[in-house]
């Protein structure tokens, strides 16, 4: 059993790192946006890796072991029987997304999607025409869901299961009704579930419902073991989709990604159950930060993922995100990032220590004057 958190890289050593969270902005900034993890990675996928360096292993994937790992994995997890020849090999998950949609449309297609949304959800309908049916006080909104399937005959619906920004987990009996909508007015269902690993039992893959067809889930290990650097995802489901992805689609995926998902899956279960209770934690400790330094937030823990989702109107800022970044040197995604009717909200990730949580905290309280500097 581990005795250290997994949470607990000191600030100095994480200020070392040159992805994006630690260069994009000023050395000053505490940086709490995008999704990355303050993490080291999972003993067994960098024992995977660091023996494939080893030997030189450094070349081209060829057997199916990310799939046979995911079918494991979602038969241990979710109790889903999935066939691994059931599942495509992509670059990664936002690539495979914009890869099905195309597989499943055309320019000029109509699109669903439920903003507040993960911004690439409109980067690649770019060329699509996007219909818009938000979320509703958190829930995905089934009525205006089946009126957009109604009027606009979508030829897809882009899914985020479990929601980013909000965290929000589907329940079983919404997505049968997601599926019973979807055949009824003949929509493909796209289900970007890479935060599913995280979100552990109480998540439900859009595959398992019933009712479920002309659908494919893009998952992959990124999210849930911070291995972003390591690309490599899956389109997982219906071949008639499957068969129409553009050639040569699974050579985006690396060797050395297809080996850390799959070391991951397999032999990470541990991590991520104690990853998963951490974050249970660092939500639970950053709602009490909140409440005690800035009572005026009302703010719940979200379900799913590692991010907090906070709206900030009482502190009447026109733009908060911007306001803590100039002013208290902590930056979150900012919530017009995800819709324009949610720019009072600002998206915070919380995949990190107690000691940055609480600094954040102190940081946006400092800013607007509610504590001492
Ligand atoms: C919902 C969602 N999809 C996709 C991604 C990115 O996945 P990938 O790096 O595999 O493209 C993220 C990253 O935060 C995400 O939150």
């Amino acid at each position: 059993m581990r005795n250290m958190p997994i949470f607990n890289v000191p600030l100095t050593e994480l200020r070392e790192r040159t992805s994006i969270k630690w260069r994009r902005f000023e050395p000053d900034v505490l940086p709490m946006f995008v999704a990355e993890m303050d993490a080291h990675i999972a003993p067994p996928i960098r024992e995977r890796l660091e023996r494939a360096l080893r030997m030189g292993d450094t070349g081209y994937p060829e057997l199916p072991i990310y799939q046979e790992a995911m079918a494991d994995y979602a038969n241990w997890q979710w109790g889903w029987d999935l066939d691994p020849a059931d599942a495509t090999l992509v670059t990664d998950v936002v690539t495979g997304m914009r890869d099905a949609l195309e597989a499943v449309s055309s320019p000029g297609d109509a699109v669903v999607i439920n903003p507040p949304i993960y911004p690439p959800f409109r980067g690649i309908s770019h060329d699509r025409r996007l219909v818009e049916v938000p979320m509703v006080a958190g829930r995905l909104d089934l009525e205006g869901l089946e009126e957009a399937f109604r009027t606009q005959r979508p030829a897809a619906y882009l899914l985020c299961s479990p929601h980013n920004p909000d965290g929000t987990i589907h329940t079983r009996q919404e997505l049968e009704t997601v599926a019973r909508l979807a055949d009824a007015y003949q929509v493909a269902v796209i289900s970007d579930e890479i935060h599913a690993p995280l979100a552990g039992a109480r998540h439900v893959p859009y595959l398992d419902v019933d009712g479920a067809s002309n659908a494919v889930i893009v998952i992959s290990a990124s999210k849930s073991f911070n291995l972003a650097a390591l690309k490599a995802g899956l389109v997982i489901g219906d071949s008639g989709i499957r068969n129409r992805l553009r050639p040569m689609v699974s050579d985006g995926a690396s060797y050395f990604g297809v080996l850390a998902h799959s070391a991951a899956l397999t032999d990470g279960r541990e991590w991520l159950a104690e990853a998963s209770a951490e974050i249970t934690g660092n939500k639970e400790f950053f709602a009490e930060r909140l409440r005690a330094t800035l009572p005026q937030l009302e703010h719940t823990p979200s379900e799913g993922t590692y991010l907090a989702w906070v709206d900030c109107a009482p502190l009447g800022l026109a733009n908060p995100g911007q306001h803590f970044h100039r002013i208290g040197r902590v930056r979150f995604n900012f919530g017009a990032e995800f819709a324009p009717e949610t720019a009072s909200f600002v998206r915070v990730n919380l995949a990190t220590s107690h000691d940055i949580i609480e600094e954040a905290v102190r940081r946006m309280a400092a800013s607007i004057g509610a504590v001492e500097e």
